[in-house]
């Protein structure tokens, strides 16, 4: 298992890498330095030394991307002073911009969420004038063999992607354009992942998805055999009781009562679920196409919260989304309050090119309505966070440690099930640990405690 980073060999090539974008980019840049490490390179952090250097990227806003042109701009200046440089811009920017990202004259390589098995292939063929270029969407490509050289420096928690894709089409985003249709990893693939990563130490597993809950792996000789995402999530749970297990993406439309009956029987399951409601208003989630409404998803909220409590629950918001109203507006508010989520990602919409929304309806909402509606909710939502984690005051939990404190070198953080960061004294414990804490004050980010 290739999970620990190789002792740096002068002779190798050296391989930089830079990843934006979600989780799955995240997953997505450690199974490109397994392949390029089976190719000779080694991983360097200093982008002065590398001959190669690659941007894992990401379209989902406008801003995403203009922060890439702006990147390309800086790795102009290391091919000048070092011509022999090679660039690749590799993801979801790459997909969608293809052969336009050539023009800038500094990208060698370009390379799509699918077709990273070809990029030493392309690296080695790009020359100065003859770029290369594979943008080829696949219907199988998991990556199912590849084991993930895990980029983080905790080696206590770990992303596994367990399907790749989208076949929801949401009217607002690029990802089904950028990552192809939905496909789901064979089974016995993640579990062997997964109990590789407990035996090198690590302590906890997010199973990643754009829709995990249509996770439904289709076995080749009987459908008996098949493996749906509750069951998929039980598998890896029974690896060990140590081993947390977490997952993301949950949609409001798919998330069954069998995936939270699952959560329910398994300690180790985290009990968190991040599920993006993206508005509160009907006529915006019609538009939206998401395929509930708001009646419905605060049925799922209620479902949860019956079966577990102490739920934690998180969400996506997208504010100023086309021909949205104050009262649309309103009623993603009087939701939030409603639901009174523990934490949220929120958003202005940000209109992509070829999508639905983009064919279909005006970007009308003027950009200082949309700034303002977007402090509105994430003024709101500072406010749920605190009274959120006020609630946990005198509470004890389990933690999983996972590193040393940015602010306090003598103080370790990790978090609860239910995915809320506590910071607290070291004493003596170490990343990987399982530890008691009592939670004394907050912030509407974290949890500070002691230790029982
Ligand atoms: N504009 C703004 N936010 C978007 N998201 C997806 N597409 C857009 C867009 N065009 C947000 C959604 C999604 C999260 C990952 O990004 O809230 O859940
Ligand atoms: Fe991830 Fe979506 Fe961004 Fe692609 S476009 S990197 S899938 S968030």
């Amino acid at each position: 298992m290739k999970n620990i980073r190789p002792i740096t060999d002068v002779s190798r090539p050296k391989v930089y890498i830079e990843t934006y974008g979600c989780q799955m980019n995240v997953n997505d840049s450690e199974v490109i330095l397994s392949l390029l490490e089976d190719d000779g390179y080694a991983l360097t952090e200093n982008i002065g030394e590398a001959s190669l250097i690659l941007a894992n990227t990401c379209s989902i806003r406008d801003n995403a991307e203009q922060r890439i042109w702006g990147r390309i701009e800086q790795f102009r200046l290391q091919k000048e002073r070092r011509p022999g440089v090679v660039v690749g811009i590799v993801g979801c920017m790459a997909e969608r911009l293809k052969e336009k990202l050539l023009d800038s004259h500094v990208v060698d390589v370009v390379a799509g969420p699918d077709s990273y098995r070809s990029l030493p292939e392309l690296v080695r063929s790009a020359a100065p004038g003859a770029p290369q270029m594979n943008v080829e969407l696949s219907r199988e490509e998991t990556y199912a063999d590849i084991t993930p050289v895990r980029m983080d420096k905790n080696g206590v928690t770990a992303f596994i992607s367990i399907m790749r894709g989208c076949n929801n089409v949401c009217s607002y985003c690029v990802v089904p354009y950028t990552r192809g249709v939905e496909r789901s990893r064979e089974p016995g693939t993640i579990v062997r992942e997964a109990a590789e990563l407990f035996a090198n130490g690590y302590r906890e597993v997010n199973l990643l998805g754009q829709n995990v809950d249509s996770y439904l792996w289709k076995d080749p000789v009987s459908a008996d055999r098949d493996v749906n995402f509750a069951q998929l999530l039980e598998m890896v749970a029974k690896i060990s009781p140590d081993l947390r297990v977490r997952f993301s993406t949950s949609h409001p439309k798919d998330i069954s009562d069998e995936v939270i009956y699952t959560m329910a029987m398994y300690d180790n399951i985290c009990k968190h679920i991040h599920l993006p409601v993206q508005s509160g208003s009907n006529a915006m989630l019609a538009k939206m196409r998401r395929k509930y409404t708001r009646e419905w998803y605060l049925g799922r909220v209620e479902k949860i919260r019956s079966v577990m409590p102490d739920c934690g629950l998180s969400t996506d918001i997208i504010a100023g989304f086309c021909g949205e109203t104050q009262e649309d507006h309103l009623d993603t508010l009087s939701l939030m309050e409603e639901v009174k989520f523990d934490s949220a990602f929120m958003f202005q919409y940000s209109e992509r090119p070829g999508t639905l929304a983009a064919r279909k309806y005006p970007d009308d909402v003027p950009p200082d309505v949309k700034t303002a509606r977007l402090n509105e909710i994430i003024a709101l939502q500072n406010r749920l966070s605190r009274e959120s984690n006020e609630k946990e005051i005198g509470k004890v939990f389990r933690v999983l440690v996972e590193g040393v404190s940015k602010r306090n070198d003598s103080e370790l953080f990790g978090r609860t099930g239910s995915n809320k960061v506590c910071v607290f004294p070291a004493g003596g414990h170490r990343p990987g640990d399982y530890v008691e804490v009592k939670v004394l004050s907050c912030t509407s980010a974290t949890l500070v405690s002691g230790l029982v």
